[in-house]
């Protein structure tokens, strides 16, 4: 089992990148106080897949949203990690395959995608690296 280490110093509020965890998309977002106010409205029991943000995160850390960058309908990779992406109309993340829109915990919200984007394994292992795996 190899774990990946991530630098997320350079990633600003309002980004989010793309890179890879055992040769899967993964994104590391970093929201905003707005994208988190978003997140935090939502009526957890409507969700399809219904889960906290916080859940979702760690502890003192929710302005980081982790997760894999492969969408539980049939693994395309949803669009939204990097400058111009379309987010999609719930503001986090969209996959153009068949139409799956995440929000901006990566919950599903419409589409057919039955499952939030996946949450790997993770540590901070300081305040600007995080090791996944
Ligand atoms: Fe994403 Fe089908 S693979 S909506």
């Amino acid at each position: 089992q190899s774990t990946t280490e991530i630098d997320i110093s350079a990633i600003q509020p309002g980004q989010a990148i793309k890179t890879t965890f055992r040769k899967q998309p993964l994104f590391v977002r970093n929201l905003t106080p707005k994208e988190i106010a978003e997140a935090d409205a939502v009526n957890v029991g409507s969700l399809r897949d219904p889960q906290t943000l916080e859940e979702r995160t760690k502890t003192g850390k929710k302005n980081w949203l982790i997760t894999l960058g492969v969408c539980t309908h049939l693994g395309c990779v949803p669009l939204g990690a990097g400058e111009g992406e379309n987010k999609g109309p719930f503001g986090g993340y969209f996959c153009p395959c068949h139409g799956s829109a995440y929000d901006t915990a990566g919950r599903i919200r419409q589409g057919p995608a039955p499952q939030n984007l996946h949450v790997p394994d993770y540590v901070f292992t300081s305040d600007t690296v995080v090791t996944v795996g």
